[in-house]
């Protein structure tokens, strides 16, 4: 088994004694997979130190789809995503972990913010695009996510925002609306920058690589995505019959989306350098490769696995840090939502 601390460049030390602000969220919408973790956790993870970090669960997020919500399967998956960034490494001592739901300074904010966002900006988002165009009735909450999305992250005036590229149009439309904000009330909010891993920030679905791993695919799916919570039978599984090509050896040069794609995961749990990686697996058979692979998720996923297990042994720990998060949150939220309420004149 290899030790396997993931690969983590990508943030700028802060070399400032304010120490900058980092805000990012998950969806309670499905259990996290393995694109979830490389994409974000494994990144607010490891920069946790260098900054003053905010780590929500969008539980608002998941209403707007609301024909797929269960009440209380929400609350259950909230709670779910809450003990996984905890097992996953956030220290609650050094990062606030909270719902988005216990701050009421959210939807309020998202409702300023959503005045300044003009209908065309919100129209021409692709995600709402793509799951209006799934839906059978479209609830204005799906249109107007970006606006809760902009204020999750205003709310806290954050610098900093590590998500995986499918946020990235999240993310401009919410620098947009706080410029836009800015010029209409007066100077106020800074405008957040993205942070994307280099390589990792969009993982492909391992039954189809040509897809973004995504939640409501592997719900679909068997053998799309790999959960954190998968056993080392249900890791192997899924790999042994990830999508390759018709060849057997991998050629690093031309390799296909499928085995790039193995590679990938490869190179960013394992925490070794591409060029370490490629030459580790030229010419290799891809059941060597996919082997390798196995060993390396079921030694990142197993530590998790346990530390999962020993938080929801003590369901009195999450509810403590969850309230604790509120609080911490409400604080920061409940000032910023007094100037802008003071900024707008209400
Ligand atoms: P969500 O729940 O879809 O995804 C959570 C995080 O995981 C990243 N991610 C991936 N990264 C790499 N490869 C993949 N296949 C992959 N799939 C998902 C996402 O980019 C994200 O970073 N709208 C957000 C939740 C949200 C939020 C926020 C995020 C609400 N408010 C404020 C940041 C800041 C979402 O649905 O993420």
């Amino acid at each position: 088994m290899i030790a396997t601390p993931v690969k983590a460049e990508l943030v700028p030390t802060q070399l400032s004694s304010k120490r900058k602000t980092v805000l990012s969220g998950v969806q309670p919408t499905g259990t996290l997979h393995i694109g979830n973790y490389i994409g974000a956790l494994s990144v607010w993870v490891a920069n946790q130190q260098s900054y003053r970090n905010l780590f929500m669960i969008a539980n608002l997020h998941a209403l707007t789809i609301p024909e797929a919500v269960k009440a209380e399967s929400l609350r259950q998956k909230a709670r779910e995503v809450a003990a996984l960034y905890v097992a996953c490494g956030i220290d609650p001592e050094q990062s606030v972990v909270f719902l988005q739901s216990d701050v009421p300074a959210h939807p309020y904010l998202a409702w300023i913010l959503g005045c300044c966002i003009p209908l065309g900006w919100l129209e021409r988002m692709t995600q709402y695009k793509s799951k209006a165009s799934q839906a059978d009735t479209v609830g204005s909450g799906l249109l107007n996510y970006p606006a809760l999305q902009a204020a999750d992250i205003l709310a806290y005036r954050a610098d900093f925002v590590p998500v995986g590229d499918d946020q990235n149009q999240h993310l401009e439309i919410t620098r947009d609306v706080a410029q836009r904000f800015n010029h209409l009330f007066g100077e106020y909010f800074p405008l957040p920058e993205t942070l994307n891993r280099s390589s990792g920030a969009r993982i492909m679905g391992l039954d189809d690589p040509t897809v973004k791993m995504s939640k409501s695919l592997a719900e679909k799916h068997r053998n799309h995505a790999i959960m954190l919570l998968d056993k080392p039978n249900e890791i192997k599984r899924k790999i042994m019959s990830a999508t390759t090509d018709s060849g057997s050896e991998v050629h690093i040069e031309d390799a296909s989306p499928g085995v790039h794609n193995l590679l990938l995961l490869y190179e960013t749990l394992s925490a070794q350098d591409r060029a370490r990686v490629q030459a580790q697996f030229a010419g290799k058979g891809y059941g060597y490769l996919k082997k390798a692979l196995v060993d390396v998720v079921v030694a990142v996923l197993q530590p998790i696995q346990s530390a999962y297990n020993d938080i929801l042994a003590d369901p009195q720990r999450l509810d403590d840090i969850l309230q604790d998060g509120a609080a911490k949150a409400n604080t920061i939220a409940n000032k910023t939502l007094a100037d802008v309420r003071r900024l707008v004149g209400v």
